[in-house]
């Protein structure tokens, strides 16, 4: 077995960490999905996969909704999911929730730890801009012994032009990591969701447009050669894969 590393993206510290951060996404949506008025009350949704072994939850923790243990990485109490882009003007009300999630799911078998956490912000009509949740250290790729990440969303704050309401950012649903056979063409399909019933479309992520939407970990360079994505959330790898993670870093629009 191969095994291939998502973070999905919708749309650094420098201090001696171990490997221990395989992926995840964040997302938003109108508290009230009705509401019309200004400020609007925001739920950001972070969900982040981390390495068992460093980050260890329990069922006992699950069950009683604790946060995650920091594992010795001295961040992970105190970041915030920081403004990256048009902070100054286009961020209005915006207050950085921390990064620290919740323990919801642990894989010991598998080395996983996941978990999650949803916070309200109340922000305004005319806001857009972006966050991220920065830090280093992936589990060690293919393609970088510790990279860097970043996970990033977009927020635009304004009346949809059909029915006068606030947007919802569209969701994926796929767990990091994944596992798939090594040295054949493998097909990977990206479930995403849209509350709004808006067509959706993955590309992949870029720290080119002055938002910085993959960190160390942008493709093409993440990932084994000729490894296409389509605009319905398609992967398509065809490419020699060596038995080690790859990161994937998309968005959905
Ligand atoms: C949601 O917003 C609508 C429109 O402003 C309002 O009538 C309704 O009471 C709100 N619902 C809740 C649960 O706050
Ligand atoms: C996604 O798009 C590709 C390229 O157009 C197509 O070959 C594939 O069948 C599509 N997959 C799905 C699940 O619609």
């Amino acid at each position: 077995m191969f095994t291939l590393l998502v973070t999905l993206l919708f749309y650094l510290i420098v201090i001696v960490q171990g490997v221990h951060f395989l992926g995840g996404t964040i997302t938003w949506h109108p508290l009230n999905a009705s509401a019309t008025g200004s400020p609007v009350a925001i739920v950001i949704t972070q969900t982040y996969s981390w390495t068992y072994s460093k980050i260890t939850c329990t069922n006992a923790m699950i069950a009683s909704s604790q946060l995650i243990p920091d594992g010795g990485y001295s961040y992970i109490p105190t970041q915030t999911l920081d403004c990256i882009s048009n902070c100054a003007s286009g961020a209005s009300g915006y207050v950085a929730p921390s990064i620290r999630p919740y323990c919801t799911d642990i894989s010991a078998p598998v080395g996983t730890t996941v978990s999650q956490r949803s916070d309200i912000v109340y922000l305004y009509s005319g806001d857009d801009f972006s966050v991220a949740f920065q830090n280093k250290a992936w589990r060690a790729l293919a393609t970088a012994a510790e990279a860097t990440w970043s996970i990033s969303t977009h927020f635009i704050i304004k009346s949809r032009s059909d029915n006068g309401l606030y947007n919802n950012a569209p969701v994926a649903t796929m767990m990091s990591p994944i596992y798939i056979p090594v040295n054949q063409p493998t097909v990977i399909h990206v479930p995403v969701a849209d509350a709004d019933g808006d067509p959706m479309r993955c590309r992949w992520s870029t720290a080119s447009n002055g938002v910085d939407e993959c960190g160390g970990v942008c493709p093409p360079g993440s990932l084994p050669a000729n490894t296409v994505i389509y605009p319905n959330c398609t992967i398509v790898i065809t490419g020699t894969v060596v038995g080690s993670w790859y990161a994937v870093t998309l968005m959905v629009c």
